[in-house]
C-alpha cells in the first residue's frame, strides 16, 4: 500500500496587518522541513491560509473605512506575496473566509450539536450602553481575573497569557468609546471541553512534535478544563447554525480552515482531502508558542467531537523577540518582512538562515541586525560561501571542470556522516541542529582545503592537486542538496556552478553521497555577498528611531494636579496683526488683544500660515509664560496650536478675548 502523505500546515496569519519577521519563525520551518522531507523522497502536502474572522479584523477595518472582506482580501494577497518572495511556498493558501469553510465549519458544528457536546447558557456579557452593543473579545478591554494584568477581552496577553472567555474580564472598558462597560445577560452556546480531559490527557501523551507543546497543554488540563463558549455577537463570521445573531468563535472556524484549505487543493489537484486526515493520519501543525492552547487543547477536542481524526504532530516555535523585547507594533519592537528586509534587496535566504539557525526550535529567538549580519558574514560568506568559491575557481581554472578521477573514499564517508546527523535532527524538529550539521560539513570543506593549499601543490604535484579540488567538488554538490531547504536560491545557483545540468527540483539527497563525473564547468562567481558595516548601521537606526518615536507617541506624561494645571494662565485672545521675523522663515510675530491689554508674541507658524489670514483670528494663549527673547524681539506668552502643521487652537464658540480657560 502506498504510505499516505504527510500534511504539513501553518498557522494562519491574521488579515488585519503585514507580515512581520515574527511570523516568518512559522512559516520558514515549515518550508524547510517539506523540502527536507521531499528531497528524502517523501509525499507531503504543504497547506495555508489566511484567517479572516475575528474582532481585531473588524476593529482594523472599522478604522481603515472598508469592509472586513475588502480588508481581508488585501493582506491575503499581501501574504501571499510575502510568502513567495520569502520562498515559501504552499501547495495552496486559502481564505478562511471563503465558503468552503463556510460549510464545513457549519458541518462540524452541526456534527457537534448532534453528538450532544454543544449546550446554551445565559452568561453575563459585557456591553457597552454608549455604543449600544455587546462587546465580545478585543471589543472590550479590562483587567485579567487570573493576575490582574490589563488585558484584552479574549486574552492575557500582557500578563500570565491565559485564554478568557466571555464576561470573565474585570473592570471592562468598551474599547471603541472607553466608557465603563456593564454586563447584561446573553445566550451563548458552549462546547463541553471538561468532558475531553481523559481524552485529551491520552492523546498528548502520545503527540508527536516539540515537547513544549505537549508538557504546556499537559499543564492546562492538569489544572482542570472548564467549558468552552463557542459563539460571538458580531456580524462577521461564520453563522452558528439556527442563529441569525451569533456567529462562531473565530478559534472555531480558524484550524477547521486546515481542512477546508486542504479540501480545496484536493479539488483542484484531483486528490482526496479524507485521505490525509482520516484516522491515523500524518498531520502537522506549524505554529508558534503564543497558540499552543488553541491547538493542543481546542482542537483536538472539536475534532474529537465531530469524529474526525486528531492531529499526528504540533511543533511549535518559540516567540521571535527584537534587541530582546517583546515584539510589539505599538512599541515600535517590529522588523518588517518587506519594507525592512526584502524591499531593502535583502536575500530571503539570508533571513531563512538565520531564522533556522540561530537557536533551537522551541526557544526564543533574538533578532538583532548586529548579531544578523555577524552570522550572515561569518557563517554564509566565510564558511560556506568561501570555500565553494575557492573550489570551483581553481577547478575551473586549472582543469576547466570537474576532473574524472574518483573521490576519496572518506569524503563520501564525511557526507554521509552528515546526512545521518541532519536527518535524526530533522525528525527531532531541532532545526538548528540540522542546519549547523550542514554547516559543519562546510568548515570540514573549508579546512580541507586550507590545509591541502592545492594551489600551492598544484605547482609541486599536480596529481595530488587535482585529487583535493575532486573531493572539494564533491563535497561542494554534497552542500548544494543538502543546504538546499535552507537556502533554495543560493544552492540553485551552487547546484548549476558545479556543472549539474539536471533540475535540483526533484534530486533526492543519496546523491550527496556520490562520486561526480568528470564534466565541464562554467566560470564560478561569488555567491554570498557581505553585508556592509553601513548598511546594518543605517538598518538599526531605523529601528531604534522606530521605537523611539512609538515610545513618545505612547508616553503619557507625569500627572499634574489641578492646583499645579492652575498655575497656567491660559486664555482666549484675538490676533490684531501678524508679520514675518526679519532673518527668519518659520517666526511670525503676532499682537494679540487678551481682554487686558495687547500682548506681542512670537510663534514658529510661519510655514503654515500667511500673515493676512491671522488677523482677527480668536486664538489661545498662554499668557504667564516666562519672557523669552527670540531672534531679538521679546515674546510674552504661546499660542497653543497641535501637531507638526501647527494647527491653531480656537475657541468653538465666539468668546471675548481674555475669557479664562479652565
Ligand atoms: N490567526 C491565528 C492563527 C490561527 S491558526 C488556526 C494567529 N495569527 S497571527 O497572524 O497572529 O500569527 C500567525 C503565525 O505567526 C502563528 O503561527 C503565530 O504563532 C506566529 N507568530 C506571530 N507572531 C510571532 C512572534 N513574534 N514570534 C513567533 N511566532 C509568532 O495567531
Ligand atoms: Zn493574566
Amino acid at each position: 500500500m502506498k504510505k499516505q502523505p504527510i500534511l504539513v500546515t501553518c498557522g494562519l496569519p491574521y488579515t488585519n496587518g503585514p507580515c512581520h519577521i515574527g511570523h516568518l519563525r512559522t512559516y520558514v520551518p515549515a518550508d524547510f522541513y517539506v523540502r527536507y522531507l521531499r528531497r528524502t523522497g517523501e509525499d507531503v502536502v504543504f497547506i495555508c491560509g489566511s484567517d479572516n474572522h475575528g474582532t481585531p479584523i473588524v476593529v482594523s477595518a472599522e478604522e481603515a473605512k472598508i469592509s472586513p472582506r475588502e480588508m481581508s482580501e488585501r493582506y491575503h494577497a499581501h501574504f501571499a506575496e510575502t510568502f513567495r518572495r520569502m520562498l515559501v511556498n504552499f501547495d495552496h493558501f486559502g481564505m478562511t473566509d471563503d465558503p468552503t469553510n463556510h460549510a464545513r465549519t457549519q458541518k462540524i458544528v452541526r456534527r457537534l450539536i448532534e453528538n450532544g457536546h454543544v449546550y446554551s447558557r445565559v452568561i453575563q456579557q459585557s456591553y457597552c450602553p454608549q455604543c449600544q452593543r455587546f462587546l465580545p473579545d478585543r471589543y472590550v478591554e479590562g483587567l485579567c481575573p487570573h493576575c490582574g494584568t490589563p488585558a484584552r477581552g479574549d486574552e492575557c496577553d500582557q500578563g500570565c497569557g491565559r485564554h478568557l472567555e466571555p464576561g470573565e474580564i474585570r473592570e471592562p472598558v468598551c474599547m471603541v468609546c472607553k466608557t465603563k462597560a456593564e454586563l447584561r445577560d446573553q445566550e451563548h452556546y458552549f462546547f463541553r471541553l471538561s468532558n475531553f480531559q481523559d481524552f485529551l490527557l491520552g492523546y498528548l501523551g502520545g503527540l508527536q512534535g516539540t515537547l513544549n507543546a505537549r508538557n504546556y497543554a499537559l499543564g492546562w488540563v492538569r489544572e482542570g478544563l472548564r467549558d468552552w463558549c463557542i459563539t460571538r455577537t458580531l456580524d462577521w463570521g461564520v453563522r452558528f447554525p439556527g442563529r441569525d445573531d451569533l456567529v462562531v468563535y473565530v478559534w472555531v472556524d480558524a484550524p477547521i480552515g486546515y481542512i477546508s484549505f486542504t479540501e480545496e487543493w484536493a479539488n483542484k489537484t484531483g486528490n482526496d482531502w479524507q485521505d490525509l486526515w482520516c484516522g491515523e493520519n500524518r498531520v502537522t501543525h506549524f505554529i508558534g508558542g503564543d497558540i499552543i492552547y488553541h491547538h493542543c487543547i481546542f482542537w483536538p477536542a472539536l475534532l474529537r467531537g465531530a469524529g474526525y481524526g486528531t492531529p499526528h504532530a504540533i511543533v511549535a516555535s518559540g516567540m521571535v523577540k527584537v534587541d530582546d523585547h517583546k515584539f510589539s507594533k505599538s512599541r515600535g519592537y517590529v522588523v518588517w518582512t518587506n519594507e525592512d528586509y526584502l524591499d531593502r534587496g535583502l536575500p530571503a535566504d539570508y533571513l531563512r538562515y538565520y531564522l533556522l539557525s540561530y537557536t533551537n526550535h522551541t526557544k526564543d529567538l533574538n533578532f538583532s541586525w548586529k548579531v544578523f549580519s555577524e552570522r550572515i558574514n561569518n557563517e554564509l560568506v566565510n564558511t560556506l560561501g568561501n570555500f565553494v568559491y575557492r573550489s570551483l575557481y581553481f577547478a575551473h581554472r586549472e582543469w576547466g571542470g570537474v576532473p574524472g578521477i574518483p573521490v576519496r573514499p572518506e569524503i563520501l564517508g564525511r557526507i554521509q556522516e552528515a546526512l545521518t546527523s541532519v536527518n535524526m535532527a530533522v525528525h527531532q524538529y531541532d532545526f538548528k541542529a540540522a542546519v549547523d550539521e550542514m554547516m559543519a560539513l562546510a568548515a570540514y570543506g573549508n579546512t580541507y582545503i586550507q590545509t591541502n593549499a592545492p594551489w600551492k601543490l598544484v605547482k609541486t604535484d599536480r596529481d595530488a592537486a587535482c585529487q583535493v579540488v575532486k573531493d572539494c567538488l564533491v563535497l561542494v554538490n554534497a552542500l548544494a542538496l543538502l543546504f538546499e531547504p535552507v537556502l533554495p536560491e543560493k544552492s540553485r545557483e551552487i547546484w548549476a556552478m558545479v556543472g549539474n545540468t539536471e533540475k535540483i527540483e526533484g534530486i533526492t539527497l543519496d546523491r550527496a553521497a556520490q562520486d561526480l563525473p568528470a564534466r565541464p564547468l562554467p566560470a564560478p562567481r561569488p555567491i554570498f555577498q557581505k553585508l556592509e558595516e553601513s548598511f546594518i548601521r543605517e538598518m538599526d537606526d531605523i529601528l531604534q528611531k522606530r521605537v523611539k518615536e512609538a515610545g513618545e507617541r505612547s508616553k503619557v506624561t507625569e500627572t499634574v494636579s489641578i492646583e499645579e494645571f492652575s498655575r497656567l494662565d491660559i486664555r482666549t485672545g484675538r490676533v490684531i496683526s501678524a508679520e514675518p521675523v526679519p532673518k527668519s522663515s518659520k517666526l511670525l510675530k503676532l499682537m494679540v488683544d487678551i481682554g487686558t491689554g495687547t500682548r506681542q508674541v512670537v510663534a514658529g507658524i510661519a510655514p503654515f500660515y500667511r500673515p493676512e489670514e491671522l488677523v482677527g483670528k480668536n486664538v489661545v494663549i498662554v499668557v504667564n509664560l516666562q519672557p523669552a527673547r527670540i531672534f531679538g524681539i521679546e515674546s510674552r506668552g504661546m499660542i497653543l496650536a497641535a501637531g507638526d502643521s501647527a494647527s491653531l487652537l480656537s475657541p468653538s464658540k465666539d468668546v471675548p478675548p481674555g475669557t479664562k480657560i479652565r
